[in-house]
């Protein structure tokens, strides 16, 4: 592997993944951890994370769909993987080849999975999914309307092996009253579905409910498993929410870029694609080697995001251009082509959090980090 790439690149500390395993399974007691991997781990690599993660004790993982989960298998991980999302027909044979789970979206889709392992004269491992609140896949089993039967019907089709049940949280992140009673409206919902399966004679398998959110809010609720993505990678969708619990995570990834060019201009002179930046006085720009197609949001122009260069703390100006941008570098001296620009990550004594770029593009960490592009190399932290 390179040491370090000519335009951008992100360097991603996997050791520290066990630290902040240690800290989830520190909140949730015995409840055992599930790592989300889809989506390419958001960006962070979703081989390494799994190896880095099983390495930490974790044994069941979570992907969005069948080709994420066969990227694993066909890097050898055995373990058991959760679909989390939907499975089309033409892919159903995946599931019994690679032994793989498939949540069930909705009684129609039961239906049809129990039909084709009828076909294969084999059954399907599945969990069942529990709408409680989210209002996207599953059951719905929800104050207006309880769909227990629907439930029971799809423990009781004869080519499904219903192995697990879990249900998701849309506002766990927000400690606002309304918002918790919500959320507390969920666990007491799913636990009544849980019981009236026992009561029926049914085991409903293992239980979990708990993203990242739900693990630092809600703690140890007594499920079988927990399901954090962002939070093992070691932050949070927004630093700025309150939470209520004091977790101490290490953040895993950092994004680097180099310095292609470093030039003084002069006062009226303009910066990028629509001459947003003006000078003021004479001002010495560094020209980066990343733009909104490696993943760094447009949105965030001209806005007084910085990188850091050595050490000191550099605004964007101007706008960002697809593969590079303009950084204001006036305060440092020594900057010269071939420098390190940090867009996410400490230099000497200073550190730029995602969070920064997040809050300006006006979203979240987990969408800023699963937008760097693919074309940015992810290199394994040295040591790690
Ligand atoms: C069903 C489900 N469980 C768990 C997660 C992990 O969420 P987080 O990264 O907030 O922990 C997600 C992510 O969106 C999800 O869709």
């Amino acid at each position: 592997m390179l040491e370090s790439y000519s335009r951008s690149w992100t360097e991603i500390d996997y050791d520290a993944i066990e630290h902040n395993v240690r800290e989830i399974q520190r909140l949730v007691g015995k409840t055992k951890i599930m790592g989300i991997v889809k989506a390419n781990a958001y960006g962070h690599g979703d081989v390494e994370c799994t190896k880095a993660l099983k390495k930490a004790g974790v044994d069941f993982f979570g992907v969005s769909s069948v080709d994420e989960a066969l990227n694993l298998r066909y890097a050898g991980i055995k373990d058991p993987i959760l679909i989390l999302g939907y499975t089309p027909e033409e892919h159903f044979h995946y599931l019994i080849e690679e032994n793989l789970i498939q949540s069930l979206v909705s009684l129609e889709y039961a239906y049809k999975l129990d039909a084709y392992a009828n076909t294969q004269k084999t059954k399907i491992r599945c969990h069942c999914k529990v709408d409680t609140g989210m209002c996207r896949t599953g059951i719905i089993y929800q104050e207006q309307e309880k769909n227990m039967d629907a439930i029971l019907e799809e423990y009781r089709l004869s080519h499904l092996s219903v192995e697990g049940i879990f249900s998701h949280f849309p506002v766990s992140d927000d400690l606002q009253e309304d918002s918790v009673s919500f959320t507390k409206k969920q666990i007491e919902l799913f636990q009544e579905v849980c019981s009236q399966l026992v009561q029926a004679g049914i085991q409903p398998g293992i239980k979990h409910i708990q993203n990242s959110y739900g693990i630092l809010n809600y703690g140890d609720l007594g499920m079988d498993y927990c399901r954090p993505g962002l939070l093992y990678m070691g932050v949070t969708s927004d630093d700025s929410i309150p939470i209520a619990s004091d977790p101490d995570f290490i953040p895993i990834l950092s994004w680097y870029a180099n310095v292609s060019l470093v030039k003084w201009i002069q006062k009226g002179q303009t910066v990028s694609y629509g001459r947003h930046f003006c000078a003021q006085k004479p001002t010495k720009v560094a020209t980066i080697s990343v733009g909104y197609a490696d993943g760094l949001h447009r949105l965030v122009s001209n806005q007084g995001l910085c990188v850091l260069i050595h050490g000191k703390r550099c605004p964007i100006i101007g706008n960002v251009c697809m593969d590079q941008c303009m950084v204001d570098v006036t305060a440092v001296d020594e900057v010269k082509e071939g420098d390190v620009a940090v867009l996410i990550g400490r230099q000497e004594d200073q550190e730029v959090r995602v969070d920064e770029i997040s809050r300006i593009a006006k979203t979240i960490n987990n969408e800023t980090l699963s937008n760097i592009a693919s074309r940015v190399p992810r290199l394994r932290k040295r040591g790690s």
